[in-house]
């Protein structure tokens, strides 16, 4: 695991941008995981200026981590919306190559199904972009998610769902009670992680996700596990962690929360 502490929001943009066009430029016909939420942002922004400077995503295809169960397609809080608002349009992706879970699925546990096994079928993501929630859930997965959790439905924490009202004026009711989400599985099986992570609201969660013990009341924990993970932090989220950690690339966290 290496782990970048960035002085702001536009650093962590311009290193995660770097390591994504990195990534393109490798392999141009790149799967990449993209999460929704604000911690990503910067890393969208700077992306998007790239492109505008000539970096071309035409031939990546993306998946997004999830999507409420519910909400109308055209929902502004949609994930679909968001996705196309925050990472489609900026990125020039081709929207044919674009996937977001299906929320609004007469069935969405076979939706779910399908959406997993698709991934599966296009021979897993490449890079995933990840974001962190306060109670430590990757994507919609909520504490005591299994570590092996495929993309299904979950209902959502009241935590979640008052962390989310922001994008709902507020409005706590307005969220919607469940989620479709990969799952921590789904999300290990990607080749690189790419952990997006501002904040000093996040220190605390970012500390015992990182470096506290692998258990499943922690999702994020999970990430301890995956042998290719770049964690980018501001100063305020990398508050609670051992100095000793940061910019190593060869110690993992799994061994320091273990001394
Ligand atoms: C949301 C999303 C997650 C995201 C997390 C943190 O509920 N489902 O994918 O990573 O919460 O979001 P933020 O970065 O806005 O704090």
């Amino acid at each position: 695991m290496r782990i970048h502490v960035l002085p702001d929001r536009a650093g962590i943009g311009t290193i995660g941008a770097a390591l994504v066009a990195a990534a393109v430029r490798d392999t141009p016909d790149l799967l990449l995981g993209v999460a929704t939420g604000s911690s990503p942002e910067p890393v969208y922004a700077a992306l998007a200026a790239r492109v505008a400077g000539g970096l071309d995503l035409g031939g990546v295809s993306a998946v997004a981590l999830d999507e409420y169960v519910g909400l109308p397609v055209d929902h502004p809080e949609s994930y679909r919306s968001v996705v196309r608002r925050t990472v489609v349009r900026p990125l020039r992706l081709d929207p044919a190559r674009v996937a977001v879970p299906d929320g609004t699925a007469a069935d969405p546990s076979a939706a779910a199904d399908a959406y997993d096994a698709a991934i599966v079928a296009r021979g897993g993501v490449d890079l995933q972009i990840l974001g962190l929630g306060h109670n430590g859930h990757v994507a919609f997965n909520e504490p005591g998610s299994s570590f092996t959790s495929r993309t299904r439905v979950v209902a959502l924490t009241a935590r979640t769902r008052a962390a989310n009202a922001r994008f709902f004026g507020g409005d706590v009711d307005a969220v919607p009670t469940h989620a479709v989400t990969q799952g921590i599985g789904t999300v290990l099986q990607a080749r690189r992680l790419l952990l997006v992570v501002t904040g000093r609201d996040k220190a605390p969660v970012v500390a015992a996700a990182l470096t506290g013990p692998v258990d499943e009341f922690c999702p994020g924990s999970a990430l301890q596990t995956h042998p290719d993970v770049t964690v980018l932090l501001d100063e305020a989220a990398a508050t609670y962690l051992d100095a000793s950690l940061l910019d190593d690339p060869d110690r993992t966290c799994a061994a320091a929360g273990a001394r």
